[in-house]
């Protein structure tokens, strides 16, 4: 098996590991595609990529990029949907071109028509060069459940009980304000891209990290398929290593 796992000292380092493959990446390639995820995870690599930024040393004039998921039926004004995260977190503290952002609608409520215009939005931008990923602790990527057929594109899904636990601590810790559904890229979207990057951390992470890149490749944990994938990195502390 062909993925590269970098092993960071804690989630600063992690990071740093992180940032560093996505500035070279623009570096080499200024106009190239990012695939963008949310979560606990990225926030960091997010933080250096923004002060190498306001350093002058990356310039993301040229960048396109498309986030992996959205909330369906949060309003984008919600601090907690995905597109104020990318906002927050970084589509507002460097030179990207708003043109260039793109995210699955989460108001747009005709779920076959957003998921086939985010499909066609990923094929018209040429594909993915370099997908930045977390994940779940039942092994999903995106919104990507376990269970889920690995072949799909854009799709709605319902989230699982365990992500809903998940993610209330960003509402209030009250499950019943965390959306039950998502449109989220497919698994196939996520393979064609040329390059996919993984950042975990955290001891919470050690079981899931173990079983998707040790353990067989199931649709039970969508990221094992990317034991597949012919360029793969994990960037993880050393806690989210400690079981491998
Ligand atoms: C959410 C996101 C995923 C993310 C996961 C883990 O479900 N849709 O993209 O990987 O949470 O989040 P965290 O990094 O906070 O553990």
């Amino acid at each position: 098996f062909r993925m590269k796992i970098i092993r960071a000292k804690d989630y600063y380092d992690m990071s740093r590991k992180a940032a560093n493959i996505i500035s070279a990446q623009v570096i080499m390639k200024p106009n190239c595609v990012l695939g963008l995820a949310t979560g606990g995870t990225p926030v960091g690599t997010y933080k250096q990529l923004v002060d190498w930024y306001n350093k002058g040393d990356l310039d993301f004039s040229e960048v396109t990029t498309v986030n992996l998921d959205e909330y369906r039926g949060l309003p984008r004004e919600h601090s907690e949907s995905y597109w104020s995260f990318m906002h927050r977190n970084l589509f507002d503290l460097v030179n990207i071109n708003p043109a260039s952002i793109n995210l699955p609608d989460g108001t747009n409520m005709d779920a076959e028509a957003e998921c086939a215009r985010y499909d066609y939005v990923i094929k018209r931008v040429g594909g993915i060069d370099l997908q930045l990923l977390g994940i779940g602790h039942d092994g999903h990527i995106g919104f990507n459940e376990p269970g889920e057929a690995f072949e799909l594109g854009t799709h709605c899904v319902d989230l699982k009980p365990e992500t809903i636990e998940a993610n209330k601590r960003f509402f209030e810790g009250n499950e019943d304000l965390v959306p039950k559904q998502a449109y989220t890229m497919g698994i196939k979207t996520i393979m064609q891209a040329r390059k996919v990057l993984m950042v975990a951390n955290g001891k919470d992470k050690a079981e899931i990290v173990k079983k998707a890149f040790f353990g067989p490749v199931t649709p039970e944990v969508p990221a094992s398929i990317l034991q597949m994938h012919p360029d793969f990195i994990l960037v993880g502390d050393e806690e989210a290593l400690s079981l491998i």
